[in-house]
Parts: structure tokens; C-alpha cells; sequence
């Protein structure tokens, strides 16, 4: 009744049924497990994952060791960013049950991403993905997979497992692995020119601006207290990598523009970039001494754009199969849900300013409703 007349009230009318129902004295078990599982799953479907969690874990006391339910319970946990819950659960089920895919895959994810065990992680993800259970094949366990064999020096086999992802559709190919993906084909290359953006006047309004964009940029980072911050995507092999923000997911950030007004008052009439809810503008500082592992954005709806502001020698981005750095006052474009890879060797720190434009192929009406990110 709640899908029909797509009523929120009724929904929580019917989850506190089910769950007065799994609670009556002397319930049967398959009756407590059936709408005890109902009422979970109406609650992950609400957004509440952490009361999903504890409606399954209530019922695993009444029915100790189902697996089953155990490997939900997980996914619950891992929803309400439980990971230490959802760890112990996943490696509780693998004990029991050493060939469950879906266990493996979920708990090879979270050494992957949590405690970066590379070594462990990779038999458990390569278990899960080939046992094809539902749920244990998921594009973010090809991703991570990919990953932990790349960082152990492992190049070539991150390889097929990413062709072996794109051969099945999971990837766009084995070199564009964003997993937010417009539902209409886009056009898809590494490197972009401007005229093939059709954002030439908005790139020559920055390149033409570019050294009050660096005077800006340099006067936060001269401010200890300015607003940089590290990179937290643990995408760094080693080195040193700030962030500072000014727009994200298509909002202005006020504190941020705040402290670099006329850069921000550039930008604003590029709405192009600023209404982009899929990705942000930012400056972007790289110490000497920095290698940020291969990785792709989360997302083909952008083209990213890189101002080159301060720029020493002996640096280099690669995108897809193609090695190019920048240069001061110049904008380079790239598509970063193409494999990219970035280095710093040389002896003074590198700026530049990032900004993501719609993908020039989405239409007005792809760009209102897609979700941000
Ligand atoms: C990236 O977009 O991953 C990097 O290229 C950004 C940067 O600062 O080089
Ligand atoms: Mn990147």
C-alpha cells in the first residue's frame, strides 16, 4: 500500500507492524524471520540502515549461524558506515563457510579499503568476484581488486581483471572505470582540446585570468590556517597533496570564495562548471616527492579542467596512455574516469587549479537530474 499510494506514513505504519509482529510471544521463527527482514529492508530503503542493523542482529540471536542473514546484516552495517561490525561479521561467515562469495568479496573490500591488506584482500575479491553469487561481483570489488594488484606491483593483472569488468559491462573499458555513469553513451577520450569541449570562451577567460587566480591561490596557501586540505582518498603513494575548495557537487563553497574573492567572481559566470553537481573547483598543491597512485573519478559526466598556476620542472600527469605536465597561464582537459597517474620530482611545489564542466554531451535535462557527487 505504501508503493501504491507512495505514502512515507504508511511505510513506517507497516515497519512498526512487521516489527511488532516479529516481536509477539511465541511467534513462530520463520514468521519472526520474515518480518523481521521485511522491516529491515523498509528501513534501508528509508535511509535508516543503522535500525536496519539492529533489527537483523536481534534476529541472529533467535537464529544463530544463518548465513544468510549474517551477509545482510553486513551490507546494514556497512551502510551506516559500521566497518568494523561488517568486518567482523563477513570474517565470521568466511570461517563458517569458506567458499561464500559474497562474504569473501564484501570482507576482501573493507581490508582493501579500511587497512589497505593488500595481500589478503586480493584472493578474497578474486574468490568472490568468480564465485558469480549476486552481490559478489559488484563493479567496486573489480575497482579495489585492480587496485590492490597495481599497488603490490602488479600492473599487468590489475589489467585483465579490469578487461575482464569491461568485457562483462561493468566498466565503460579497462582504462575508464568510473562506476556513476550517464545512461546515454558519451563521447569517451583521455585528453580533450578545447575547441572539442566547446568550452573555449569559459578556458580563455581562465587562462586569461590566470595570474590573479595564482595570486589568490598563493595568499591561502601562504596562511598556515588557509584552508588546504590533505587528500583523503588515500590515493597517494607517498608525498604531500592539499586541496582547497571553492565550489562542490554545483554549490558554492562561501568560506572558500571568501578568501579568494575575485577568482571566485571569474568563475561564477562559468556555469557550465559551476552548476556541475558532479564534480568541484578546487586549487590543487603537490609537494616534491609525490606520487599519487593510478586511479579514475567516480564518474564519466565531467571533464576536468587543470590551470597550470605554479609550475617547477620534472612533474607529469598521465591520463589513459598519454604522459604531458602543464604549464603556467595554460589549461589542460582531461576526462578523468580515464586510468590517471600523476608524479612530482622536482624541488618546489606545483599549483594549479582544477575545474570540472558538465561533460559537453549531457543534456540540460541529464544535467538537472543526475545525482551529485
Ligand atoms: C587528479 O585529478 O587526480 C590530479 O591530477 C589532481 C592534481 O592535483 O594533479
Ligand atoms: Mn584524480
Amino acid at each position: 500500500m505504501a508503493d501504491l499510494k507512495q505514502s512515507n506514513s504508511i511505510l513506517q505504519q507497516s515497519i512498526d507492524a512487521y516489527g511488532q509482529t516479529a516481536d509477539m510471544l511465541d511467534c513462530p521463527v520463520e514468521l519472526k524471520r520474515r518480518a523481521a527482514q521485511h522491516q529491515a529492508d523498509r528501513l534501508s530503503f528509508l535511509g535508516r540502515s543503522g535500525q536496519a542493523a539492529n533489527v537483523l542482529k536481534r534476529l541472529l540471536n533467535h537464529i544463530p549461524g544463518d548465513i544468510k542473514l549474517m551477509n545482510e546484516l553486513g551490507v546494514q552495517y556497512l551502510l551506516s558506515g559500521k566497518n568494523r561490525d561488517a568486518e567482523h561479521i563477513y570474517s565470521q561467515v568466511v570461517n563458517m563457510n569458506p567458499a561464500n562469495g559474497f562474504a569473501k568479496s564484501h570482507l576482501g573490500f573493507i581490508l582493501k579499503t579500511d587497512h589497505l591488506r593488500y595481500q589478503e584482500a586480493i584472493p578474497l575479491l578474486r574468490d568472490g568476484i568468480s564465485s558469480g553469487e549476486p552481490g559478489a561481483d559488484d563493479g567496486r570489488f573489480y575497482f579495489h581488486l585492480g587496485d590492490a594488484l597495481t599497488r603490490i606491483g602488479k600492473p599487468d593483472e590489475a589489467y585483465k581483471v579490469y578487461e575482464e569488468a569491461a568485457g562483462k559491462g561493468i566498466f565503460l573499458s579497462a582504462l575508464q572505470r568510473s562506476l556513476y555513469n550517464a545512461d546515454t553513451p558519451l563521447t569517451a577520450h583521455p585528453w580533450w582540446t578545447p575547441e572539442e569541449t566547446g568550452y573555449q570562451r569559459a578556458i580563455r577567460k581562465l587562462e586569461s585570468n590566470w595570474e590573479v587566480i595564482k595570486d589568490e591561490g598563493l595568499s591561502v596557501l601562504d596562511k598556515k590556517s588557509g584552508g588546504f586540505i590533505p587528500e583523503e582518498e588515500n590515493l597517494r603513494e607517498q608525498g604531500d597533496w592539499k586541496q582547497f575548495t571553492l565550489y562542490q557537487r554545483g554549490q558554492k563553497n562561501p568560506a572558500g570564495c571568501q578568501k579568494t574573492p575575485q577568482t571566485c567572481a571569474i568563475i561564477d559566470s562559468i556555469t557550465d562548471a559551476t552548476s556541475c553537481k558532479r564534480g568541484q573547483i578546487k586549487y590543487s598543491v603537490m609537494l616534491p616527492g609525490t606520487h599519487i597512485w593510478p586511479h579514475t573519478g567516480p564518474t564519466n559526466c565531467r571533464l576536468r579542467l587543470h590551470l597550470g598556476l605554479v609550475i617547477p620542472k620534472n612533474v607529469a600527469i598521465r591520463v589513459g596512455r598519454e604522459t604531458r605536465t602543464w604549464e603556467e597561464g595554460k589549461a589542460i582537459i582531461i576526462d578523468d574516469s580515464f586510468d590517471h597517474e600523476v608524479w612530482h620530482n622536482g624541488s618546489t611545489f606545483r599549483l594549479i587549479l582544477i575545474v570540472d564542466f558538465w561533460h559537453p554531451d549531457l543534456t540540460p535535462q541529464q544535467r538537472a537530474s543526475l545525482s551529485p557527487i
